[in-house]
């Protein structure tokens, strides 16, 4: 018997009964009639399902209150194990390592839609009846690559692999979403997907290689036809049974969660029947949820009921109506379909150019995934509760005039300025319409935000105004000046509009008095975290007259024209040179092979550690960390924690088990002045995010929401001490790192020196940014611990989980078989959230995992070291270095670590030879994370300190840099601060090759009649030439090669950590190089802290090499040992030997460790140096401070590379990387507190694809073997980082050149990172000067 509308009729005397509740789900139930007795079975059709279904590549499933409301699919995907190649970072949409592609049928109406979208935005609950395809349904190596899988493999797109999965999905959205892709849309539709390792160039590089050629490659996906629609399968799953979700189930939805109600409305009417009825309750409309990405309080666990609005047909109508010339979009338009609809309307013959700006600025919102799901309405309501977010869809929709309509009936019709501070509650924004533009409308639509792409704007602005140009740009209607990024209360210039109204833009008196009247109404709101009041004031200025510039075209002088060009717009497409040497004859060696572990990162199948699969009796942590940076602990509250459903336990520092010692900092090689860095706190908090508690829990929502729930209480708060400058201030010295070191007589050389020179230079700190959180998966054994964690340094987990727990090292096993980033961050960091994993699995006897989140990973961890340089200079007429004083001071937080400071008498110096020197170092105390090594640690400051020294040295004598550095450049037998004798040193071949093929000085003299024709662009290059040295003295790594009987093949073990280096793939290749068989013999293991005991961390640049030594000498021993075997066999094949001496009881395992030999034991500190040089050119624009690098050469000297293809992703990844740490990358710290702000992808800027530079040139020096090298070879993961300061110093360059026409000739102070407000303000732009 069916029930319908909650009734059922007895099948005997049809006497009708109310079913029980729980038939209201859909099931087969039994019953006895109340009237007869009769007990009869029915089957229950809710009227609402209370579950959903759809397919993941294929394969249908079905999901229900099992999972909470707020689940997202990123978090089903990975809870289910149907996509752990679907990986996750930030949950804020910033990254884009998390996305998808689904087929979405949201307009019930309409079309389903394909396209790429973030999973950790997208609430698992929306997705009822879609096809998701995640990375594994593309391809595997196990069956067949897709071709965009094996295309960025082959392209060296994947260094550690964690971000791969989600540039492959990207570029599949893309081709599915736009049969007719171009090489344009490509690369601007990447700016979603962050990479920390290859700089982008490949991965840009591989996705324009598939269009336009490929896009049938999409519909051949897969032969199969769907067993149900008989259409071709969206799945190559071979266990696609037909079940996609579109042959689903049209109920509407009604869910029950713990305390959340989830609804999805069928229409308008629906959608008000539901608000009326849960009025007085916390409702959240959903549309696409992005906006959760931003505001955390629109997270769906904080609302009594959910109402899933993109069901609503009447929110999809799109119309144009050519008699009234009005447009009408519904509220749940998505961004892209906007964008869609000016581009058509731009494209139509005649078309109204002002949708062309339009289509551009929307390109300018967020990231292709975001704009695929974000509805403009969801924007709109951001700013209606928010009014501080700088929404740049609120400006789009003010400056086309829309009304918008809201509610059901009677319906309300506001216009943005109204809507903005319209009580939205219990009402839905329906829908926009707006008129066709005029013929003499001009629009102008402009973003100035932190970096190129996906970042919130600083200041946005729209303008539009009707000139009547034969009238002098006579202003015939009031123009609409929408601006964003002012204050809570500011968003329109009423005013200046006002005054605007019939006035000529020809006339200099209008632009001036605008301007004026701009000046007046727009008052910035200070606060921390925001750019300064009057850096946003000056660019709003700087918009308008932008505008009135853009109106005018050709009518401006033409030195002011340029600036109405907006430099992203005009970009052109990127594009790289690589140039290197290769010997065939050595292949595999020096062959530019691609790395062994590419294919699988780009199908998803790497594995790292958070994607194992979780132990029966797994239980979760969560960190409780502190909010406040210089206090005293007074009681950490448990109570309400441990009252939460799965909570296990909370655990202090009284937890550390007698014998054990709250210490996590191991003592080593390279950190001899230690003191003891506390797992939890024992009552001294030292900075903001310090670890104080670990909450343990069946899973990691309880975790996290215990960790949340625990009540910490402070006294004895104190200022803290955060900059260098504060702890100078506050004398918060640590033992001085390194004894003064003296050369020659500086004093007096400064002294006797016909020019001196003295100044301070300050560098900040930089995150590492590593996109895999750390992360720790520990296992009780018998006697001790399995340990899987995200460590650099599996011996320094060892002793870090030894200290906390008593249990002896050799009872510790740790294994690590690859990482998803790491850059220095994972050397002692990991050791916090190791050892509080073994410590809770100790106290539990339970496996325990922790992950951190993006936020307390970054506000917890350490960072690059900050600090400030204070130098003396003496030198001669020809900028010949005559004597130099420095004094160094290092922030080291709270407590020293990693004995960086020590190091800088290897790097100070950098290429230039000064016979007479002072160098004294000190290390700062602050309240502050531990600072810890960052890729290319003390040289990345230390080369930035003496550029900026010999830079200001050649501007003092009007000399060109590149001249003055080339003059005092060592010479082979000169002495280096390090004390030893230099040889082979390359450094004039590497500039001399630089100076010419990167044609220095004719593009330089170029730029002097640019930037005078440009009154607010400029354009400068700048070079930068590096000595390196590299280091073995510290080195102890353990290598074992076991030749395999009867197959021959090969496995090598090695103490060293991959991390995207290349480094299993160096030593691979000269495994087989050694034995001489193919390199597909030879399989790199997991490291283990079993097969390699006591190794010292992976870092340095050296790691590679040193295994590559030892595997070489482990084959040298194996060849010895199969030698007499083989003396006794004719030309016998590998296979053949191999069997004989297997046989025969031939050892064919050997072991080596290659062991450096301390400095204080009478080794060399310096293995050799490499060199290399950068020549950057930069344009500026001025009135905003945005600048694009237009090109840059590089050459470097990697000896006779290993392998040119990984080198060369080497330098590209690391130069990009220290373009963040010179250019975008800020961080900034509440004052009060010490808390950081920028913890997060909307307030830390790595560099995106467009930061890149546009012509991007690698050169390997040729003909360079390194004679001290393993194999002739030089290291390359960390010295080509330091001449991304090249990029920095252009930009100076142009900034004197922008203040020289703003009247300033002066030598001025200029400091990293050269943020684009930095710059602007540095570049004094006055509104007075604004003349066209
Ligand atoms: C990574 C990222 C980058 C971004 N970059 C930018 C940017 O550069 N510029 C910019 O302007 N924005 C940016 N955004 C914001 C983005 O445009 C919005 O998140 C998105 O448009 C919101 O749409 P949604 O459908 O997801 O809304 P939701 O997140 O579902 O909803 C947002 C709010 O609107 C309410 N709501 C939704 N629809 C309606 C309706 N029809 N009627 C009444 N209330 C409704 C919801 O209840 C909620 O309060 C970015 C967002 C992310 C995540
Ligand atoms: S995890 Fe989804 S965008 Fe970062
Ligand atoms: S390869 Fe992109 S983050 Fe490592």
């Amino acid at each position: 018997m069916e029930h319908k509308k909650n009734f059922i009729s007895c099948p005997v005397c049809k006497t009708s009964h109310v079913t029980p509740l729980n038939t209201r789900n859909d099931g087969v139930f039994a019953s006895t009639c109340e009237n007869c007795g009769h007990f009869f079975k029915f089957r229950s059709i809710a009227p609402y399902k209370s579950s959903i279904t759809f397919s993941v590549n294929g394969k249908q499933v079905t999901v229900g209150t099992e999972y909470s409301s707020s689940a997202t699919l990123n978090d089903f995907l990975r809870q289910s194990r149907l996509s752990m190649g679907t990986k996750v970072f930030c949950k804020q949409g910033g990254c884009g390592i998390c996305i998808v592609v689904a087929k979405m049928t949201l307009n019930p109406n309409g079309t389903p839609v394909t396209a790429n979208i973030n999973s950790c935005l997208c609430p698992l609950f929306v997705c009822d009846g879609w096809e998701i395809t995640t990375i594994e349904g593309l391809g595997s190596t196990k069956t067949t690559m897709h071709k965009i899988q094996s295309t960025l493999s082959s392209f060296g797109g994947t260094q550690c692999g964690y971000c791969s999965p989600g540039h492959v999905m990207n570029m599949y959205g893309l081709m599915q979403q736009y049969p007719n892709l171009t090489k344009q849309d490509t690369e601007d539709n990447f700016e979603g997907n962050l990479c920390r390792c290859t700089g982008y160039r490949p991965i840009l590089d591989a996705m324009k290689s598939l269009v336009p050629a490929t896009p049938p490659d999409i519909e051949d996906l897969s032969t199969k036809l769907c067993k149900t629609t008989g259409q071709p399968c969206a799945s190559r799953s071979d266990n696609c049974g037909g079940g996609c979700s579109s042959h689903g189930d049209p109920r509407s939805i009604q869910m029950v969660f713990g305390d959340t109600r989830w609804e999805k409305a069928t229409d308008l009417a629906n959608l008000y029947q539901i608000l009326s009825q849960t009025s007085g309750q916390k409702v959240r409309l959903l549309g696409a949820n992005t906006g959760t990405g931003y505001f955390y309080e629109e997270a769906i666990q904080n609302f009594d009921v959910v109402i899933d609005i993109s069901g609503v047909p009447e929110l999809y109508v799109n119309t144009h109506d050519a008699q009234t010339k009005t447009f009408t979009l519904g509220g749940c338009l998505t961004l892209t379909d906007l964008m869609n609809i000016f581009k058509r309307e731009a494209s139509k013959v005649g078309g109204n150019p002002n949708f062309k700006e339009l289509k551009k600025y929307l390109y300018r919102v967020a990231s292709s995934p975001i704009r695929n799901r974000g509805t403009w309405s969801g924007n709109l309501m951001l700013k209606n509760k928010h009014h501080s977010f700088p929404s740049d869809i609120f400006n789009i929709m003010t400056v086309v005039g829309a009304s918008l309509t809201i509610g059901q009936t009677p319906q309300s019709v506001v216009i943005c300025d109204a809507f903005y501070k319209t009580d939205m509650t219990g009402k839905c924004l329906s829908k926009a319409t707006f008129k066709e533009f005029g013929p003499n409308d001009v629009v102008a639509c402009f973003k100035v935000m932190p970096r190129s792409q996906n970042c919130l704007a600083h200041v946005n602005g729209a303008f539009r105004c009707a000139v009547d140009k034969v009238h002098g740009y006579l202003v015939t209607s009031r123009p609409i000046i929408s601006i964003g990024g002012i204050s809570d209360t500011f968003h329109r210039a009423t005013a200046t509009e006002q005054y605007l109204y019939g006035k000529q833009l020809s006339s200099p008196a209008t632009i001036s008095g605008a301007l004026t009247a701009l000046a007046a109404e727009v008052i910035p709101t200070d606060a921390v975290g925001l750019t300064s009041a009057s850096y946003r004031k000056t660019v709003a200025c700087a918009l308008l007259y932008k505008f009135f510039l853009r109106v005018l075209g050709d009518s401006a002088s033409y030195q002011y024209r340029s600036a109405a060009d907006v430099l992203h717009d005009i970009r052109p497409l990127s594009s790289g040179v690589q140039t290197y040497d290769t010997n065939k004859q050595e292949w595999p060696l020096n062959e530019p092979l691609k790395k062994l572990e590419a294919d699988r990162q780009c199908t998803g199948e790497a594995e790292y550690t958070d994607d194992l699969p979780a132990y029966p009796g797994q239980l979760y942590a969560s960190f409780v960390t502190s909010t406040e940076a210089n206090a005293t602990v007074q009681s950490i509250n448990s109570d309400e924690a441990l009252k939460i459903a799965g909570v296990v336990k909370v655990l202090t520092s009284f937890d550390i088990p007698q014998g054990a010692t709250n210490d996590v900092q191991p003592p080593s090689s390279f950190s001899k002045e230690l003191e003891p860095e506390e797992l939890f706190s024992s009552g001294k908090v030292m900075y903001y995010g310090q670890s104080l508690a670990l909450v343990i829990a069946e899973s990691q929502d309880a975790a996290d929401q215990g960790a949340r729930a625990v009540k910490v209480t402070y006294n004895s708060i104190q200022t803290p001490v955060i900059t260098i400058d504060d702890a100078i201030a506050a004398k918060t010295y640590f033992k001085k790192p390194l004894p003064d070191i003296t050369f020659g007589t500086p004093d007096q050389a400064i002294a006797s020196a016909p020019h001196q020179l003295n100044g301070t230079f300050a560098t900040q700190e930089q995150m590492h940014f590593h996109m895999e959180t750390h992360a720790s998966v520990c296992v009780p054994t018998e006697d001790g611990f399995d340990i899987v964690t995200t460590t650099q340094w599996p011996d320094g987990i060892q002793q870090a989980v030894s200290t906390v727990t008593g249990i002896q090292k050799s009872n510790i096993d740790v294994s690590v078989k690859r990482l998803g980033g790491a850059y220095g961050g994972k050397i002692t960091r990991n050791n916090i959230v190791a050892a509080a994993c073994a410590l809770a699995a100790k106290l539990t006897n339970r496996p325990v995992r922790a992950r951190q989140t993006i936020q307390t990973n970054l506000r917890m961890m350490g960072r690059r070291f900050p600090h400030k340089f204070v130098y003396r200079v003496g030198f001669d007429d020809n900028g010949k270095l005559l004597g130099i004083d420095m004094k160094i001071y290092e922030g080291q937080g709270y407590l020293p670590n990693e004995d960086s400071a020590s190091f800088f008498f290897a790097f100070i110096d950098n290429a230039y030879y000064c016979a007479n020197w002072k160098l004294s170092v000190e290390a700062m105390r602050t309240n502050t994370p531990m600072n810890t090594s960052c890729r290319a640690p003390v040289s990345t400051p230390a080369v930035l300190a003496i550029e900026n020294m010999m830079e200001k040295v050649a501007r003092s004598l009007n000399k060109d840099p590149a001249t003055v550095k080339q003059l005092n450049f060592y010479k082979e037998g000169q002495r280096t601060l390090v004390g030893e004798v230099l040889t082979h040193c390359n450094i004039r071949a590497v500039m001399t090759e630089l100076m010419t093929s990167a044609q220095v000085n004719t593009r330089q003299s170029l730029f002097t009649f640019f930037n005078k024709d440009n009154r607010w662009k400029k354009k400068s290059l700048a070079v930068v030439p590096v000595k390196f040295a590299l280091s073995w003295a510290y080195s102890m790594y353990t290598v074992t090669v076991s030749v395999h009987g009867r197959d021959g093949s090969v496995s090598v073990s090695h103490g060293a950590v991959e991390m995207g280096q290349g480094l299993n793939t160096k030593v691979a290749q000269v495994v087989a190089y050694e034995l001489g068989i193919p390199i597909d013999h030879v399989t790199v293991k997991t490291t283990s802290s079993t097969m390699s005991a006591n190794n010292n961390t992976t870092g340095g640049s050296v790691t590679s090499e040193e295994c590559c030594k030892g595997a070489i000498q482990c084959c040298k021993e194996v060849t010895a040992n199969m030698k007499p075997v083989k003396d006794k066999m004719v030309n016998p094949t590998w296979l053949d030997l191999v069997d004989k001496c297997y046989y025969d009881n031939i050892v064919l395992s050997a072991r080596y460790s290659v062991a450096g030999i301390l400095p204080e034991n009478g080794g060399d500190i310096i293995a050799y140096y490499s060199y290399g040089a950068a020549c950057s050119e930069v344009e500026l624009d001025v009135l905003t401070g945005e600048y694009q690098i237009n090109r840059v050469d590089i050459v470097y000297d990697c000896g006779e590379s290993l392998n040119p293809a990984v080198d060369i992703g080497q330098v590209e990844g690391s130069f990009v990387m220290g373009l963040g740490y010179s250019l975008t990358e800020e961080i900034a710290y509440d004052p009060k507190t010490g808390k950081m702000f920028n913890n997060d992808t909307w307030g830390y800027h790595p560099p995106t694809n467009k930061d890149i530079p546009v012509d991007f040139r690698i050169s390997l020096l040729k003909n360079a073997p390194n004679p001290s090298g393993v194999l002739r070879s030089k290291a390359s993961g960390e010295p080509p980082l330091n001449t991304a300061c090249s990029t920095f110093f252009a930009l100076r360059n142009c900034i004197e050149e922008a203040r020289k026409d703003a009247g300033q000739t002066g030598e001025f102070d200029f400091q990293p990172p050269a943020t684009i407000e930095k710059v602007q303000m540095a570049c004094l732009v006055d509104p007075s000067q604004f003349a066209i």
